[in-house]
């Protein structure tokens, strides 16, 4: 029996972020068929097959065939437990998507080589940076003709200011794509061989091939080796303390629908990658490796399963281990349960767990009892894992309910959906009329159908179209009069005043005429 101590250091828990079509439902796919987690490609996602994942639990998933939540994924790779924690792969992704890279202890960025950094991409890689989590760069579609790598480094340096340390480097593409020059095994990896027995190459202590090939003739190897010495030379230098604190990141290049470098990428990630780290709580650092359960609540799920109408809460270990039916204590309320019922998920069922550790997520069946952010403890003492940031809507909406006689159903539906943080709630200023914000439109979408199909209450919404939010740091300097439709001041829902601009534009004006108030982005 493995102790705790080699559980947990066993455990990778991460996150793949990227634009959508980058490839990250492929290698998603990939990596679960080395871990044998799923026996055919293709069961993660059916989009266009017209086959559902197990992810797409809920109708609205279901009638535009997309992941609107995020799913987890488990699989064992020789001693590695890996958890990979699927964020939206649509355009409208959500507050969920951000929540989860919460829950996560690295992350891996898939870039479409032909397209280099993407929008999705660099919100994503922001929320990543910002918690200061190791970042692994997975370049991809190698097997078409592609930007320069010299120049997608340079894009990553530029429009992420991230520095990064190629581990392999690609031996020309598309037609002519031969492999990877692999400077970290010292090997080159063949992309079209015969017999996969051929497939590595080693290299002499000078980094070149130390067997004779066809390829040593070629203008594209003398390329290849030219390119390399420049990153010996003028590259940033491998450094295992910037990959972890995440000023570094690893740039692998390969292409996930062929299967090249995907495990290699995979392997190397495996080493390099942190396993569970220490978070901060009200009582200063938990350490995962202590014998104390405990962990927090990234995101709640409703109606996963319509026939149970149940809600399920995704919840992170943080530190010890789960057993089913063991006491945990919600440290917000001070009460205890026993948790009988438990889910672990996997990518192609959901299926119960008995015992899990620091690093794993586990679904708790919630009958309205937490909210986002909530920490769990085993027993006693209790403390309160650091809050989870918030995140700056950028699409808001009026709302009110279609019936005026049913305000009630209307507010209770509000109410709850806002406390389980599927959407942000402002009011404005008198007439106390109601606005949604989201981060993506399909929050939006979620909470009509949520609201109908859970509180009976039709809504109509108003959409307002993209805005600039800005808190105020000396709210009690602003006057009402400021307010107007390009600059609207309301409140968010802890009565905090809040500028709505209609776009930069505004946003700058309004700033250079009012510069005795303070404004602020809640992300920053
Ligand atoms: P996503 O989850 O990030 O949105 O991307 P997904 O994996 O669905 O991939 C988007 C498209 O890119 C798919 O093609 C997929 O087959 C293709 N793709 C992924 N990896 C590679 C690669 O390494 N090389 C090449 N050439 N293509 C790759 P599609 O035509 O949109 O979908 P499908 O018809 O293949 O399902």
């Amino acid at each position: 029996m493995a102790s705790l101590k080699e559980e947990v250091l066993s455990r990778r828990t991460f996150a793949i972020i990227s634009h959508p079509d980058a490839g990250k439902t492929t290698l998603t796919e990939k990596l679960l068929l080395f871990g044998g987690a799923i026996r055919d490609a293709g069961t993660v996602k059916g989009k266009k097959t017209g086959k559902y994942a197990t992810s797409d639990w809920m109708d609205i998933e279901k009638q535009r065939g997309i992941s609107v939540t995020s799913s987890v994924m488990q699989f064992q790779y020789d001693d590695y437990r890996v958890n990979i924690l699927d964020t939206p792969g649509h355009q409208d992704f959500s507050e969920d998507t951000y929540r989860t890279l919460m829950a996560v202890d690295s992350a891996v960025m898939i870039v479409d080589a032909a397209k280099g950094i993407e929008a999705q991409t660099i919100k994503l890689f922001k929320v990543c940076r910002m918690r200061g989590i190791p970042i692994f760069t997975f370049i991809n579609k190698l097997d078409r003709q592609a930007k320069l790598p010299l120049e997608l480094l340079a894009e990553l340096e530029e429009v992420l200011g991230i520095e990064s340390y190629p581990m392999n480097w690609p031996i020309g593409m598309g037609k002519e794509f031969f492999g990877i020059y692999d400077r970290f095994n010292q090997r080159i990896e063949q992309f079209r061989v015969e017999n996969e027995e051929d497939r590595f190459l080693p290299l002499n202590e000078d980094g070149e091939l130390a067997v004779d090939h066809e390829i040593t003739k070629s203008a594209l190897y003398d390329q290849t080796l030219e390119e390399i010495m420049l990153l010996e030379e003028a590259g940033n230098e491998f450094s295992k303390e910037r990959i972890a604190n995440g000023t570094l990141t690893p740039v692998f290049f390969g292409s996930a629908l062929t299967n090249f470098g995907v495990q290699t990428f995979l392997e190397t990630y495996l080493q390099f990658a942190p396993p569970p780290q220490p978070r901060n709580s009200d009582k200063g650092e938990i350490d995962p490796v202590s014998e104390q359960f405990s962990g927090f609540i990234f995101k709640i799920q409703a109606n996963m399963n319509p026939a149970h109408r149940d809600r399920i809460a995704f919840f992170r270990i943080c530190s010890g281990k789960f057993e089913r039916g063991m006491n945990i204590t919600l440290t917000r309320t001070g009460k205890s349960s026993k948790v009988s019922q438990s889910t672990q998920f996997l990518a192609d069922d959901r299926s119960t767990v008995n015992e899990a550790v620091s690093g794993d997520i586990i679904g708790l069946y919630d009958t309205g009892t937490y909210q986002i952010g909530d920490t769990l403890v085993g027993e006693k003492p209790l403390f309160q894992y650091e809050k989870l940031p918030q995140f700056t809507p950028e699409l808001f909406v009026k709302v009110a309910a279609k019936n005026v006689m049913k305000q009630k159903s209307f507010h209770k539906g509000i109410q709850q959906l806002v406390q389980e943080g599927a959407i942000q709630l402002y009011k404005t200023l008198r007439t106390e009329d109601y606005i949604l914000g989201a981060v993506g439109q399909l929050q939006f979408e979620v909470f009509e159908h949520r609201m109908k199909s859970e509180y009976n209450s039709e809504v109509v919404m108003e959409p307002m179209g993209s805005k600039i939010a800005r808190w105020i740091e000396n709210e009690q300097d602003v006057k009402e009069s400021l307010s107007n439709s390009r600059s609207l001041l309301v409140k968010d829902r802890y009565d905090r005043l809040v500028f709505l601009f209609e776009n930069e534009f505004a946003l700058r004006w309004f700033s250079d005429k009012n510069e005795h108030l303070k404004l602020y982005n809640i992300m920053e």
